[in-house]
């Protein structure tokens, strides 16, 4: 393995531009391409741009695959996992959202809805992208503390360092104890997979999960195996 290829950029507007690049590379490839896309703060930058710059509809035909949801919220909730992902990417890049495969946090038979989930990304041939953020404890997705790269979509309970962090999503809204999280064995198959990390508060865990010991303790620390694997940083983040 050559190793990740990493892009250092300076903070805002540069990561922005690098992150919706590195995506958009894969829809000049594969405009069919099947792609799982993170939420949370660190990519919003980039997904704005890549609707700004990408030529009208050059998007549209993507198999999006939702990465993860809390459990029991509806898709008009503004915690939903589910809005966030549509207003961000499936909208912006007008993909038809009749065509996304959404995690249901809402269904009674969690179990099965994850079964569903995988069977979905296998019947599509697996995820040509995965473009994931890094939690504070070094999670994917929800794939939290201790996770081993053959855990599969399930439910999980969140950790306290994510429900810390995800607290701000939504102000004033508590944040629901368990979520279901697309597994980090169909993520770390994705034939390539861009980390986005940003801000100081993220230093220390991507130094550990590109450098550190690869361990459950560090779930990202597993993309370190990974043989297509770009990390978008600023220098807020690597440099501390
Ligand atoms: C959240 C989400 C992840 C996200 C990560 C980082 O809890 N489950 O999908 O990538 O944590 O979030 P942020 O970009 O807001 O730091």
């Amino acid at each position: 393995m050559s190793g990740p290829r990493l892009t250092l950029t300076a903070a805002g507007e540069d990561f922005d531009t690098a992150g919706a690049a590195a995506i958009a590379e894969t829809i000049a490839d594969a405009p069919t391409a099947t792609v799982v896309v993170a939420t949370g703060r660190t990519p919003m930058g980039a997904y704005g741009r890549l609707a700004r710059d990408l030529p009208a509809g050059a998007g549209s035909a993507l198999r999006v695959f939702q990465l993860d949801e809390y459990v029991g919220v509806p898709t008009d909730d503004p915690r939903s996992l589910a809005g966030w992902t549509r207003r961000s990417f499936v909208d912006p890049l007008a993909v038809d959202p009749h065509a996304v495969v959404w995690l249901d946090g809402l269904a009674e038979d969690r179990e099965a809805a994850c079964r569903a989930y995988d069977d979905a990304v296998a019947a599509a041939g697996g995820l040509d992208l995965a473009v994931l953020g890094l939690g504070p404890n070094g999670h994917l997705g929800f794939n939290e503390p201790p996770s081993d790269p053959s855990s599969r979509t399930r439910e999980v309970a969140l950790s306290k360092a994510s429900l810390a962090s995800n607290a701000g999503y939504a102000p004033g809204l508590d944040v629901p104890r368990s979520a279901l999280t697309a597994g980090l064995d169909v993520l770390l198959a994705a034939r390539r997979v861009v980390l986005l990390v940003s801000g100081r508060g993220k230093h220390e865990i991507v130094r550990r999960t590109l450098e550190g010991p690869v361990t459950a303790d560090v779930p990202a620390s597993f993309l370190q195996r990974h043989a297509n694997l770009q990390v978008v940083v600023d220098r807020d983040a690597w440099q501390g």
